[in-house]
């Protein structure tokens, strides 16, 4: 079943997804931080160091967002990288942190879609993906897009929530996630929908095993799960076949 973020309107997930992450861009990166209590920055950080063994990689940053995924990628990997995402307001904001940072001529963002990718098949080293895949409309295009113009043998690293499994941190999370959390989220982007959907796609998202099978059906090879803080959320390491 596909989870769209406003139940009673009409149009495809798409443009559903791009519209609410055009409403919430100017609070995104506050409420990030501030509901997951600044865990996703060290989520992030560890999700790159899985790549410091390519030398000089060229990275492609799939649903950049805000573009904080690309910044960590270009700071602990000192590469180059481009990002894309469907959402112009929250590229907007990724613009503006590069220019203040001084980071144009590293990291370049730029409207694209993870299910049709403006790119040259073989052309990257790594690609990578922060909380971005379970938001796609077609998440095995997405993934066999991500594989296509990744070099033989290069690295995709995915970041998404997952669902803990254990008594008592589970129930503790699932009640923080599906009553807390919406209404925080809710109160301070004024998109209530935004954060009803939060939870939604994630409980009906593949997670552990079934997120490898969906990369192996991609065309990937997994190498390896990355459990974080108890399963809110999980690394995915995987390789294209040489
Ligand atoms: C939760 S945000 C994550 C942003 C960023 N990666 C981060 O770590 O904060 C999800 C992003 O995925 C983007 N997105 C959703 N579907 C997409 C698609 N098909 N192609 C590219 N970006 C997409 C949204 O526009 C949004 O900016």
């Amino acid at each position: 079943m596909t989870v769209k973020p406003y139940k009673s309107e009409a149009g495809s997930k798409k443009s559903q997804v791009a519209g609410m992450f055009n409403n919430i861009a100017p609070k995104y990166d506050f409420l990030n931080h501030f509901l997951s209590m600044g865990i996703d920055k060290i989520w992030r950080k560890r999700a790159i160091n899985l790549l410091k063994n390519i030398p000089n990689p060229l990275v492609l940053d799939v649903a950049t967002g805000t573009g904080d995924l690309a910044i960590e990628a270009n700071k602990r990997l000192q590469c180059k990288v481009i990002g894309v995402d469907i959402s112009v307001e929250m590229l907007k904001v990724a613009q503006e942190k590069l220019e203040k940072r001084g980071l144009t001529e590293y990291i370049s963002v730029k409207e694209g879609d993870s299910e049709n990718l403006p790119f040259e098949t073989d052309s990257f080293d790594a690609v990578i993906v922060a909380f971005g895949v379970r938001n796609f409309e077609n998440l095995g295009k997405g993934l066999t897009e991500m594989c296509r113009v990744l070099k033989p043998g290069g690295k995709m690293v995915v970041l998404e929530f997952s669902k803990p499994a254990y008594f008592p941190f589970k129930q503790l999370y699932l009640f923080y996630f599906r009553h807390i959390l919406p209404w925080l989220g809710g109160v301070i982007s004024k998109d209530k929908d935004a954060y009803t959907y939060l939870p939604e796609s994630v409980l009906s998202f593949p997670d552990g095993e079934d997120f490898d099978n969906e990369l192996v059906a991609a065309g990937m090879k997994p190498v390896k799960r990355y459990k974080q803080t108890m399963g809110i959320a999980t690394i995915y390491l995987s390789e294209k076949q040489q």
